[in-house]
């Protein structure tokens, strides 16, 4: 049946290289994803994200944290509002955005903003988890796309999906697996979003059956 809903109009926020954006950008092209990308924004200049929405002509905005490092709050988060209304956002989805999110754009957009995070929550969250998850002798692992609230990595959880950790893994060969799920789990936790069949009941997230 024809999906006859407006496409979720999304902003997508990086520091890096992107390629969950790039799983985005695959799924709306596969039609698993009913989305259209608003806009980029990242933190870092030189990310690639921004050049990777650049060459699909889908606006990319440089918009600097500064004078913070690690959290996104004063003028930089008025800064980043003001990016995410003139575009028409909907939804945000953190991928890869690596700064705290404040109550100006957790209200502005609450309930609204997705993220990322390579690990299975809540074990290991902040940095490099897929090394916490490895130092720590952990046999599975994953990764988690999760509602954001106030906290580090501790929103309501949409979809996790588990990765095994082998005996020979390395930080990279670790973490590249952990990425190949990711690229799965963020489509599909936003196209549960466009069919407005997340529902958030205290800390649990019910997926309502598709009509
Ligand atoms: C991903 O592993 C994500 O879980 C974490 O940062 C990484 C971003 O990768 N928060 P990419 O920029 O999407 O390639």
């Amino acid at each position: 049946m024809t999906d006859t809903r407006h496409p979720l109009r999304l902003a997508v926020l990086g520091s890096g290289n992107g390629s969950n954006f790039q799983s985005i950008l695959d799924a709306i092209d596969r039609g698993t994803l009913h989305a259209q990308v608003a806009c980029v924004i990242s933190d870092n200049a030189d990310a690639y994200i921004l050049e990777r929405a650049r060459r699909r002509g889908i606006p990319a905005h440089h918009v600097s944290g500064a004078p913070f490092k690690t959290k996104l709050e004063g003028e930089a988060e008025a800064a980043y509002l003001r990016t995410l209304q003139a575009h028409g956002a909907d939804v945000v989805a953190l991928a890869g955005f690596m700064r705290i999110l404040k109550p100006g754009l957790l209200d502005a957009f609450a309930g609204r903003i997705l993220n990322i995070h390579p690990a299975l929550l809540p074990a290991f969250p902040g940095a490099e988890s897929w090394k916490q998850a490895l130092d720590h002798g952990a046999k599975i692992t994953g990764c988690t796309v999760h509602l954001v609230d106030a906290g580090t990595d501790t929103g309501p959880i949409i979809v996790q999906r588990a990765v095994p950790v082998l005996e020979d893994d390395t930080p990279a060969t670790l973490h590249a697996r952990i990425q190949e799920q990711e690229h799965v789990a963020l489509p599909e936790a936003l196209q549960l979003f466009a069919e407005g069949r997340i529902e958030v009941i205290g800390r649990r997230v019910r997926i309502r059956k598709a009509s």
